[in-house]
């Protein structure tokens, strides 16, 4: 039988519990990842109490109230606190999404928060997305042209612009990314859903004029054709967005070319 020996620090220890309710109202319990690559300790999981009528309703309102009133050395990223800056993704009550869309009514008991899955921590709630965005940047992520560009306004058609409806909302948070199994295994040669949407976004924009030379760079075993269509991906966007759907078409258009 196989054996396999998991990394000495990679068990989470039961950590510390702070602010427990000493008085009768209505309290939200909050379970926090806690790692420092400083101290050389194993992850642990904190145990936070909150006074809801003190605190907003999302979990980013008391991750916040957390940090500016319990516990300064909590970290995590956030910016917008609505959705549209995709810093605040992480792993909350086992499914990636937004913690400042995703309101603390909707856990049942306490609420468990983790980084995104499958990455390296850098510190608590923060993942090393170095990879990710790299593997962005390697898409051209940038409308490219050949003819010059008209002055002023540079106009599409309708039905043109339309197309780009449910490519252009994407954040970047990398939910999609971290909930697929196939990126999990080959997040080094797989693009994976979030940055494949992006290629679909500028292959279908009317206006590039690249879009051959963006086919052939995805023309490989593992950065597009990884993707098995199990569409975790889409159940995981926090904005209702469907990666899987972009990756179809984005194979779609590669066989049309090629007949
Ligand atoms: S559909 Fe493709 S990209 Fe989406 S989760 Fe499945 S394998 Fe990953
Ligand atoms: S497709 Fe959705 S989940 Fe994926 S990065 Fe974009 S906004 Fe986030
Ligand atoms: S803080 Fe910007 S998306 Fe949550």
């Amino acid at each position: 039988m196989v054996e396999l020996t998991l990394p000495r620090n990679s068990k989470v220890t039961s950590g510390k519990t702070w602010n427990k309710p000493e008085r009768n109202g209505d309290w939200k319990e909050i379970r926090v990842y806690r790692w420092n690559p400083d101290d050389g300790l194993n992850p642990r999981l904190d145990t936070y109490w909150i006074d809801r009528k003190q605190c907003g309703p999302m979990v980013l309102d008391a991750l916040n109230k957390i940090k500016n009133e319990i516990d300064p050395t909590l970290t995590y990223r956030r910016s917008c606190r609505e959705g549209i800056c995709g810093s605040c993704s992480m792993n909350i009550d086992g499914t990636n999404t937004l913690a400042c869309l995703k309101a603390l009514d909707d856990v049942r008991g306490a609420v468990k928060i983790y980084p995104l899955p499958h990455l390296e921590v850098v510190k608590d709630l923060v993942p090393d997305l170095t990879n990710f965005y790299a593997q962005h940047a390697s898409i051209e992520p940038w409308l490219q042209t050949k003819t010059p560009t008209p002055p002023g306004e540079w106009l599409q058609a309708r039905d043109d612009r339309e197309k780009l409806d449910g490519l252009y909302e994407c954040i970047l948070c990398a939910c999609c990314s971290t909930s697929c199994p196939s990126y999990w295994w080959n997040s080094d040669r797989y693009l994976g859903p979030a940055v494949l949407l992006q290629a679909y976004r500028w292959v279908i924009d009317s206006r590039d004029e690249a879009t051959g030379e963006r086919l052939d760079n995805l023309e490989d075993p593992f950065r597009l054709y990884r993707c098995h269509t199990i569409l975790n991906c889409a159940k995981a966007c926090p904005k209702g967005l469907n990666p899987g759907k972009a990756i179809a078409e984005l194979k779609k258009l590669m066989v049309e070319r090629r007949v």
